[in-house]
């Protein structure tokens, strides 16, 4: 018996008519779902079906597919309902880091930074806030969370998961579920499944083996339909040849008859390839649109092409779930009044927990005294605060402090705190004597309706480096320079592409750039188009060359020179839809480092960064804060861990990379990022720092570090084999001089019994825990049977890891402290 399937639901069709399984001992985490009602209620079975028989071919069609909002708020997804029979409209928005609709709302940190804090009470409060603010903004599905695991170092959406170990990943997202659920809105688990870069998104074929399959990525997965995740959304990729959103062996065999997962499952957005077949495997929605669960699909079923069963059984799936959250009999609460303040604190909470303090040599960091008192702030987001990732994920806030305000108020009066761009991410004004016939590009404003027309010439002083930057509202301005278009589509993205920091303007213009890395000297000809389309349309046109970069950095390096500490703001600036082609800071900034920290070695890197990077300049830093995309209140947060008013405690939930050629993916094109369309996950099982630790590589930074600006001792480790689990219990006392989190983490050896290549170590269990200097705390973490067991491809299931198996305890999974080990037995 799989440990997995403690509670196995199913909604059949009999005859036309919908029953609901009971289930069998329902687990604890489902008990725990906050559903107004059972998972699984019989007594709801009838009404469901007496709908189902009520309901036309078009209704039922039209809760199958996407459509048009009349109502415009902004949100991904849309569907009517059937107002007639009490089926409300459905909203679903996006997405991981907050409710993206077009009113403002709390910009959660990044996922990445959530995970980091190593803490599901932390995930279940972040959920009921997403949860509160998607109910009161007027939607009724969250497209969240993301749970897809870090695989490749270099994928566009590692900020918005949480991690690249599947016990810690599964932790986060049934608690952040739960959290959602509570507020009563229905969340979505994404992207089902093994959706783990953007390369190729759409079409690549991941080729991925039963066990790894099994052991890494679906974990999460089935944590979130065991913590009652309402829906689920199929990834755009292939698995094993078929689509993800037609794949009856994710869909069917592993979700609902494994599992037991009783929602309904959508596709990505546009991830659709088929009516009949996709319906068959287990498909019920298609969003945002009706390509084919729309007309196609009711031809299908009058031509008999398609069983009405089939579609029955998507629609009864979509049923249940309203029903489940009072959706269809009016007894869903009423929507609550947003509550920014609320929000603000627990983006705060989050970040101040997630924050990873990297490295702090020679007392850098926490800022006090001397230190605190002239402290040169570089860089761009020092001044615009990073706030969140690109694309579905991009959140626009409230409000957002500037890391440079909240550093001024909190050094004080007696303090000196300068600023110095140091890399100019949005353009100077291009010089008037530059453009011929004379033009101000540095606010057009095209009136709707209208078009604005700019044929001249630009002068280029000396040949050089130039940056075109491009600024503007509405439809992108179409400008050529000697006839060659600088800012096309972007490939893979079209139109759609939300920037996060790089891709919007402070005032909130989208921004494009064009580099050539040498302009030729001399007169070049210049033609702008732009339209005013409906509501008018306002553009600039800058750039930044070799010699304003050059002024730029040396500007900084003075600063810096000047100053006793910096802090400098390093960025990097992902979205989905492409992916990092190197680990290195984008632009001229490992530049702008090198000159910084030569002029004071006191330097503080803060990244604002999606994911790992590669830090040629790390010797020479004195202290790196990883924040990652840190939301709203970033700027509080990251001010508060510099100055020791907060002292770190996150840990990183991914290895950080040495450079871009010792990575698990690093030199094989067929494992990242794929040949001819197809990508073979042929690391297998060593995913992350269980690669680091099989291949005997270092990592610049391993998996679960974090430094404290206090210290933690461990001790006294009893291991004890109960009831199928292992119970661990040790000790962590504070020995330093300032209160702090310390994450403790279990890791698991091989099971001797086990005739399979097996992880040096797995992450079994953790704990954060908050101490004061001298205290102490025994600490009970549970290894549970599934943690202790592999997947047999034989018997298609769980087996239980017996025998002889060590524990190690510690601060990271290169800081191990304290090493036992326990016999596991047989049978429970
Ligand atoms: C993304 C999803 C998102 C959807 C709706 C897709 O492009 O992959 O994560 O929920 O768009 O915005």
């Amino acid at each position: 018996m799989p440990e997995a399937v403690t509670r196995r639901s199913a909604i059949r069709l009999l005859g036309g008519a919908i029953s609901v399984a009971a289930a069998t001992g329902a687990s604890p985490v489902a008990a725990a779902a906050p559903a107004r009602r059972p998972l699984t209620a019989p007594a709801r079975a009838a009404d469901i079906a007496s709908l189902l028989r009520r309901l036309t071919l078009d209704e039922k069609i039209s809760l199958l597919h996407g459509a048009a909002d009349p109502a415009k708020l902004g949100q991904a997804g849309y569907l009517p309902g059937v107002p007639r029979l009490g089926i409300p409209p459905l909203r679903l928005a996006d997405g991981p880091a907050g409710v993206r609709v077009t009113r403002h709302a709390t910009a959660l940190p990044a996922p990445v930074l959530l995970a980091s804090a190593f803490d599901p009470e932390l995930a279940r409060a972040y959920g009921r806030t997403i949860g509160h603010e998607g109910r009161a903004l007027g939607q009724d599905v969250l497209l969240s969370p993301m749970v897809n695991l870090i695989r490749t170092p270099y994928a566009g959406r590692n900020f918005e998961t949480f991690a690249e170990d599947p016990l810690l990943a599964a932790d986060l997202v049934a608690a952040e579920i739960q959290g959602i659920q509570a507020e009563g809105l229905i969340a979505t688990v994404k992207h089902y499944a093994v959706n783990n870069q953007e390369h190729e998104r759409m079409s690549i074929d991941v080729r991925i083996d039963e066990r790894t399959l099994h052991e890494t990525e679906l974990r999460g997965f089935e944590a979130a339909v065991r913590a009652g995740a309402g829906a689920v959304m199929g990834a755009y990729n292939k698995v094993n040849g078929t689509y993800a959103c037609e794949n009856r062996a994710l869909l069917t065999d592993i979700l609902r008859d494994r599992w037991g997962f009783t929602g309904w499952v959508m596709t990505d957005w546009h991830a659709a390839h088929s009516t009949g077949p996709a319906l068959a495997a287990g498909l019920d929605m298609e969003m945002p649109n009706d390509t084919y669960f729309g007309a196609a699909l009711k031809t299908a079923v009058v031509t008999g092409l398609v069983p009405l069963a089939h579609v029955d059984r998507a629609v009864g799936r979509v049923l249940t779930v309203l029903d489940r959250f009072g959706l269809l009999d009016g007894s869903a609460p009423p929507r609550p009044e947003r509550d920014p303040a609320a929000g603000a604190r627990t983006a705060l909470r989050v970040a101040l927990a997630g924050g990873v303090l990297l490295r702090n040599e020679r007392a850098t960091l926490p800022l006090t005294g001397p230190a605190a008192r002239h402290i040169a702030v570089i860089g761009p987001t020092g001044s615009v605060p990073f706030v969140s990732g690109g694309g579905s994920a991009h959140v626009v806030p409230d409000r957002a402090d500037s890391p440079l305000d909240t550093i001024r108020a909190r050094a004080g009066r007696g303090a000196r705190v300068t600023y110095a761009l140091g890399e100019d991410l949005y353009g100077k004004p291009v010089p008037a004597a530059a453009l011929s016939p004379a033009v101000d590009l540095e606010e057009q404003r095209v009136p709707a309706g209208q078009t604005w027309n700019y044929d001249g010439t630009l002068t280029a002083g000396e040949a050089e480096e130039w940056t075109f930057v491009l600024h503007y509202s509405g439809r992108r301005p179409t400008v050529t320079l000697d006839g060659a278009e600088l800012f096309p589509p972007i490939p893979g993205l079209g139109e759609y592409f939300t920037g996060g920091l790089a891709g919007t303007a402070p005032d909130g213009l989208a921004v494009r750039r064009h580099t050539r890395d040498r302009l030729p000297a001399g007169p070049h000809r210049l033609r702008i188009t732009a339209r005013g389309g409906d509501a008018g349309q306002t553009f600039r046109l800058r750039r930044t060359t070799a010699a304003t970069r050059a002024a730029d950095v040396a500007e900084a390096a003075r600063a810096a020179r000047a100053a006793r500490s910096v802090v400098l703001f390093a960025y990097e600036d992902a979205t989905e839809g492409q992916d990092r082609t190197t680990l290195a800071l984008p632009g001229h900034q490992e530049e702008l480092i090198t000159a910084v920290t030569a002029a004071n070695p006191r330097t503080t890197v803060v990244l604002n960064t999606s994911s790992c990077t590669a830090m040629p300049w790390l010797a020479r830093t004195g202290a790196v804060l990883q924040m990652y995309y840190p939301g709203q209140e970033g700027a509080a947060a990251t001010t508060a861990l510099l100055f020791g008013d907060a002292n770190p405690g996150g840990k990183l939930t991914q290895s950080f990379p040495v450079s871009d050629t010792r990575h698990p993916v690093a030199g094989d094109t067929l494992r990242y990022p794929g040949v001819l369309g197809r990508e073979e996950y042929s690391e297998g099982v060593f995913l992350g720092y269980r690669w680091y630790d099989a291949h005997r590589r270092a990592p610049l930074f391993p998996f679960g570090h974090g430094l404290s600006y206090t210290t933690f001792a461990y001790g006294g480790l009893r291991l004890l084999a109960r009831g199928g689990d292992v119970e661990a219990t040790f000790t962590v006392r504070n020995i330093g001089q300032r209160t702090g989190a310390e994450v403790a983490q279990v890791y698991l050896g091989p099971a001797p019994g086990i005739r399979l290549p097996q992880p040096v170590r797995i992450l079994a269990g953790y704990r954060r825990v908050e101490l004061r200097p001298g205290e102490a705390r025994t600490l009970q973490v549970r290894i549970t049977r599934r943690t202790l067991s592999s997947w047999d491809t034989a018997r298609h299931d769980w087996v239980a890891g017996t025998g002889r198996r060590t524990v190690e305890v510690g601060s990271s999974s290169r800081d191990l402290r304290l090493r036992g080990s326990v016999d596991v037995p047989m049978s429970r």
